[in-house]
């Protein structure tokens, strides 16, 4: 017992495994996951309702969102973004991992007479003819993957932009690691069943990576017959890195703002986000 406990509670190495799609497609997480997206009021795996309405009216807006043009949401989920931009009469894709919110992407365009292309892909790997006048990742998912696969990401969507194209997306702000306190948690049906329909007993383990500007959220999940563990990283960015590594991936162009409705950068907030572009269409 003493060795397993201290097992759980070792420090793992920094991006020493990735779990991040197990969440998407585990049958019972998945299922808590979508109700969480559809929630008009909180900001769990997506933003709260009003501040989506916002954040389609600044990009319809700010990129002229319009019948002609094309665009991508990479990691769309139950289509909260895609079928708000189809209203404009534009050609929207929506990317996803998850079966599950895909289908409710796929119904709620059905249901409202709109014409979303839903594809079933991982957008570290996606390729296909499709260029794009932009490309979204909302929800900052960007800090969720590891260095090799942000430059994966960032290489597909380089592949799929259109000369002259954008890539819009959020991340986490290098002032709210600064709130990140190390902690340890158990509980018996750790967040109240939301890891198993099974009786289990979950372990949670919060560390910080002060170098790498990267927490770590663990759960280790004890059922009667099986263990698992599900790792949540995220990397925390100042404007400059982020604007460092776009600028390694070949955009030549970042602009930063404060989040995905225009606000004006702020160095205290949780969050910020950036435009990419660039005027090659290599890759
Ligand atoms: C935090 S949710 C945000 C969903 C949506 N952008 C929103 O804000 O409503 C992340 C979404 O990205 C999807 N996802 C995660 N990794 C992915 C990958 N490698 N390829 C495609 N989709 C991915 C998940 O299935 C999930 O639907």
């Amino acid at each position: 017992m003493f060795e397993e406990l201290s097992a759980i509670n070792t420090r793992p190495a920094v991006y020493a495994e990735v779990t991040t799609p197990d969440l998407w497609t585990d049958p019972h997480i998945s299922a808590q996951m979508l109700a969480a997206h559809l929630d008009p009021y909180v900001d769990l795996s997506s933003y709260r309702t009003e501040y989506v309405e916002q954040v389609v009216a600044w990009i319809i807006d700010r990129f002229g969102i319009r019948a002609g043009l094309s665009v991508a949401d990479f990691g769309c989920g139950p289509g909260l973004y895609t079928t708000r931009l189809a209203c404009t009469g534009a050609s929207v894709t929506g990317l996803d991992l998850s079966s599950r919110s895909l289908g409710h992407a796929t119904s709620l365009a059905r249901a409202e007479g709109l014409s979303v292309r839903h594809l079933h892909q991982d957008y570290l790997t996606y390729r296909d003819d499709a260029r794009y006048d932009l490309i979204i990742l909302v929800m900052r998912d960007y800090c969720a993957l590891p260095p090799d696969d942000r430059q994966a990401l960032l290489h597909t969507v380089r592949a799929h932009l259109d000369a002259g194209g954008s890539f819009v997306f959020d991340v986490d702000s290098a002032s709210a690691f600064a709130h990140v306190q190390e902690r340890a948690v158990y509980a018996p049906s750790l967040m109240d069943g939301f890891w198993s329909d099974r009786p289990y007993f979950g372990f949670h383990n919060t560390y910080r990576y002060e170098r790498e500007y990267v927490s770590l959220d663990k759960y280790e999940i004890f059922e009667a017959d099986r263990k698992r563990t599900f790792f949540n990283w995220v990397r925390h960015f100042t404007p400059e890195e982020l604007t460092g590594e776009l600028t390694e991936a070949g955009f030549t162009g970042v602009e930063v703002l404060g989040d995905l409705t225009g606000s004006p950068y702020d160095g205290e907030a949780p969050q910020f986000a950036a435009i990419a572009t660039t005027v090659s269409t290599a890759c």
